[in-house]
């Protein structure tokens, strides 16, 4: 039997897009008949009651702004065998059957968790860093990739005028999806990931020297979060071309702001697919993108699959940054 009362729920870092998956989650959820609650905080709103029932009109004007409309935590007293009792107890007095969680990695542990308690859940992957193994997409990252790209942009316009070299740290703790993609979308000389390790000498200076041989003025080097050591590194930039040089950290800038068109309709379509799997009956899975496919996985082995990094795009960065 499938569900007839659902809740939903954002949870770990925000991102760009998760109003645009409440939404959808919300909107899809009534017009099948269902009775919908959202969550507030993350899990603390399931440990703590605090959730509030959802009309068609409680997620208006909501799809174009950054954050989430329904707050966010990570949540350590739900990671304890009694924190997840204690939320399908929530579940079981609302007779909520069936939860849709919106985040990362963490956050799909925890829904696991729940299922396991005998609350069906559904995970839908939200998160700027574009890190979740099984899925080839994540809510947020255009929009996050696309503000870094803008960032970088103005950042090249002063680092030209003066002939120096900028070092930008892009977010990304484990994966260098942003800095790749940026470091191409914004011709940097070099873009350090956590997957790929890096000679100083040989993908940097070298580098660095061999443009400057062919007319080179400025560079920008990209760095990954995950690789740290923003302002060391640009300091031994300087210390080892003669160039000067500037570290700037994006942090937090690249969290919010509205989504781009890609993440509202990415999200939209994750939202209705997590909906329809469980007015079906099927819960522990999570929401994934298959190339341009919306399709879907049970949630153990989707928290067991190995992440792949895209070589391929690497090796292009690398010929193309000279
Ligand atoms: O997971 C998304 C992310 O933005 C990472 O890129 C970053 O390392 C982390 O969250 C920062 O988390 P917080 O906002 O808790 O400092």
């Amino acid at each position: 039997m499938g569900s007839k009362c659902i809740a939903v729920l954002t949870s770990g870092g925000d991102a760009p897009g998760m109003n645009a998956a409440f939404r959808a989650v919300v909107r899809s959820a009534l017009s099948f008949g269902m009775k919908v609650y959202g969550v507030k905080r993350g899990y603390n709103g399931l440990l703590h009651g605090d959730l509030e029932e959802m009309s068609m009109r409680s997620v208006s004007n909501i799809m174009q702004h950054g954050g989430t409309a329904l707050f966010t935590a990570r949540s350590p007293e739900f990671n304890t065998p009694e924190g997840v009792q204690k939320a399908a107890a929530t579940c079981r007095e609302k007779q909520i059957d069936g939860v849709v969680v919106i985040g990362g990695d963490g956050s799909f542990r925890g829904a696991r968790d729940l299922c396991e308690a005998g609350v069906p859940c559904i995970g839908i992957p939200g998160t700027i860093d574009n890190d979740i193994a099984c899925t080839d997409y994540t809510i947020g990252y255009d929009t996050a990739m696309n503000t870094a790209m803008e960032m970088i942009d103005r950042i090249r316009d002063t680092t030209e005028s003066h002939d120096r070299c900028s070092v930008v740290e892009v977010m990304g703790r484990h994966c260098g999806d942003i800095a790749l993609n940026t470091g191409i979308a914004t011709g940097a000389i070099a873009t350090l990931v956590p997957e790929v390790p890096f000679d100083f000498q040989k993908d940097i200076v070298d580098r660095m020297k061999a443009a400057q041989a062919t007319g080179k003025k400025h560079y920008i080097v990209v760095v990954a979060e995950g690789v740290g050591h923003t302002q060391e590194l640009t300091e031994r930039i300087q210390k080892e071309t003669g160039i000067e040089s500037r570290a700037t950290v994006l942090g937090h800038v690249q969290r919010g702001g509205s989504p781009t068109l890609r993440d509202r309709v990415v999200a939209s379509r994750m939202g209705y697919h997590a909906v329809d799997l469980l007015r079906n009956g099927i819960g522990n899975r999570v929401v994934a993108m298959k190339g341009e496919d919306i399709v879907d996985y049970d949630i153990t082995e989707a928290l067991s699959m190995p992440r792949v990094f895209d070589e391929t795009l690497y090796r292009i960065s690398a010929k193309l940054s000279i």
